[in-house]
């Protein structure tokens, strides 16, 4: 890391060179009007609610997505978090940001640490239980964005997700049935059950420990969480149960999220705002939209997720996910060679291959692929700011190891590394040396936080969960609603379909609705599997019209929005 870079991280995480926290300098002043309102779409109703009340008290969309990120940690323990990490994208006062708050492999960690005697990866090891969790980022970059643009007191943004902790709420069916499954899978390895086996379908949920870990973190900022008593549970966890975990208390205090120049391009008279690496997404959201561009040939007069349609989507999606398990890692620790992959003749030869009718055959190159969880929201405020932020614990539930005493859970962002480097291992997770394990890296993601403006001034901020999925369908949404002229609920609701690469000429429909039977069989005629998957995103979106912004929540989950003319 560079010199400049590390003391801006510094900066941002408040802590000095002695650790001990600095007030938070107030953050932007508040603007001119741009928009006719502010909005918040986000996972939950709890979550959009608090977001909501917090433009409403005078917070600006930063203010509002750092108080919706604490929310979910308590509405939404299933992605929403402080055990994790994530990305934030963000549109200030007209100019682009982007704020990587991503785990980070403990100092331990080693390539083959998930190996067994023989080689292979050990059942489980990489996804159940503390030796799955990376050393935490939420917290910190949470802080980090308020800081450098946060309009209230950190204690004010903080405070609704505390109440919702201490008073509780009430878990709806979709998340009992959530958790049921996730205990399935990890229940048995970890303390999964003894923290949330009790929630029970319209009774009060209530997490007094949790409580507790974020009202320090409301009075101390992210030295609660990094120093002191939290950070001791989190070391004392690491020792408890089947599997011991590598985090430390010097991997918790070197801890510090890093502000990336956000990638940023012109589509459609849009410029596109999305995530550098350690994502994956931006690069691939850019080279799709290129490709296709570069193809409208082919596109011409072809109808929406027609046969031909979803074939065309497949062939660029096999491009780009091929570059995307060969050259993309932690660009702290790997060369990732940003500006050819996105180059406008690169993309452009690229596309020249594209087949017109049949799939082209699948080279031997293969892409990486995520757990399909984690959680995004999008904020605007009426001075025109905007916030897109995806953050995970990665599968539902994260390891399913909840620190005793802080009440949350730990992420399983290992998984997100290659495991073996170029071997699947059992999740079909496989990848090259860009992305091995280090000590410090941060593992590849997909996640695509995005903004699209037109003059600095939000036309649409949107993202989802769905690990490998979210590339297709942040992509599938905005060509719905810019390309396709589509309303928003429409474009949100329209069927997804995914291609990746590999399994070879696959591709996934969704549990959503089924795929239409003649639209099943020509796509078999052109010697596609078809296959189901229980996933395909949540989108959360946010486009302005006129002024105005419109919010269409995805029917796929329990997704909610609101809009404030404050
Ligand atoms: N853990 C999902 C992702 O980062 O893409």
């Amino acid at each position: 890391m560079s010199k400049t870079s590390r003391r801006e991280t510094l900066l941002g995480l408040g802590l000095g060179l002695t650790g001990t926290l600095c007030l938070p300098e107030t953050g932007i002043a508040k603007g001119r009007r741009v928009l006719k309102a502010g909005a918040a779409a986000t996972a939950d109703t709890p979550s959009a609610e608090i977001g909501i009340q917090i433009l409403e008290a005078g917070g600006n969309a930063v203010d509002a997505a750092v108080a919706i990120g604490f929310a979910l940690a308590v509405s939404y323990p299933e992605a929403g978090n402080i055990g994790g990490g994530g990305f934030m994208t963000l549109v200030i006062q007209g100019k682009p940001y982007f704020l990587d708050y991503r785990e980070t492999a403990p100092a331990k960690a080693k390539a083959d640490m998930y190996l067994n005697a023989e080689g292979n990866v050990r059942p489980g090891s990489t996804v159940i239980g503390n030796l799955a969790a990376g050393t935490p980022g939420t917290v910190a970059g949470l802080y980090a964005a308020h800081r450098r643009f946060g309009r209230l007191p950190w204690a004010r943004v903080v405070g609704p997700a505390i109440g919702l902790a201490r008073e509780g709420f009430t878990p709806p069916a979709q998340m009992i049935r959530i958790y049921q499954e996730a205990f399935a899978d990890l229940g048995r390895d970890t303390n999964l059950g003894s923290y949330f086996g009790t929630m029970t379908e319209g009774k009060i949920f209530t997490q007094p420990d949790l409580a507790n870990t974020l009202e320090a973190i409301a009075q101390r900022g992210p030295s609660a969480f990094y120093q002191g008593r939290v950070a001791t549970q989190i070391v004392a966890q690491m020792s408890r149960g089947v599997e011991k975990g590598l985090i430390s208390l010097a991997d918790l205090e070197a801890y510090r999220p890093v502000w990336r120049a956000a990638l940023t391009s012109k589509w459609r008279g849009y410029e596109v705002v999305s995530a550098p690496p350690p994502s994956s997404g931006g690069i691939a959201l850019l080279q799709l939209l290129g490709m296709k561009e570069a193809r409208s040939d082919l596109f011409a007069g072809v109808a929406h997720n027609s046969a031909q349609y979803i074939h065309l989507l497949a062939e660029l999606e096999k491009r780009v996910f091929a570059d995307r398990a060969v050259y993309l890692g932690d660009p702290d620790f790997v060369q990732v060679p940003v500006s050819r992959l996105l180059d406008a003749d690169y993309i452009k030869a690229r596309a020249e291959s594209v087949q017109a009718e049949f799939p082209s055959p699948t080279e031997r190159i293969r892409p990486g692929l995520e757990k399909p969880q984690t959680t995004h929201y999008s904020v605007v405020d009426a001075d025109g700011n905007a916030v897109s932020n995806t953050y995970t614990v990665n599968g539902w539930y994260g390891s399913g190891v909840v620190v005793e005493g802080a009440g949350f859970l730990l992420n399983n962002e290992m998984d997100d590394f290659s495991a073996k480097p170029g071997v699947a291992n059992q999740f079909g997770v496989v990848g090259g040396d860009a992305n091995a394990i280090q000590p410090f890296k941060r593992p590849l993601s997909s996640m695509t936080p995005t903004i699209l403006t037109k003059n600095g001034v939000p036309a649409m901020v949107l993202g989802s969960p769905g690990g490998s999925r979210i590339i297709t369908t942040v992509f599938q949404v905005l060509l719905n609603a810019l390309d396709y002229k589509m309303p928003l609920k429409a474009a949100v609701d329209a069927l997804r379909y995914h291609h990746q690469l590999l399994p070879e000429n696959t591709i996934y429909t969704e549990p959503y609705a089924p795929a239409p039977a003649d639209l099943k069989q020509e796509l078999e005629r052109r010697t596609y599997r078809i296959e189901a998957q229980s996933f395909n995103g949540d989108m959360a979106a946010i486009q302005v019209r006129n002024g105005e912004p419109l919010v269409a929540p995805d029917p796929r989950a329990r997704g909610a929005a609101r809009i404030t003319r404050h």
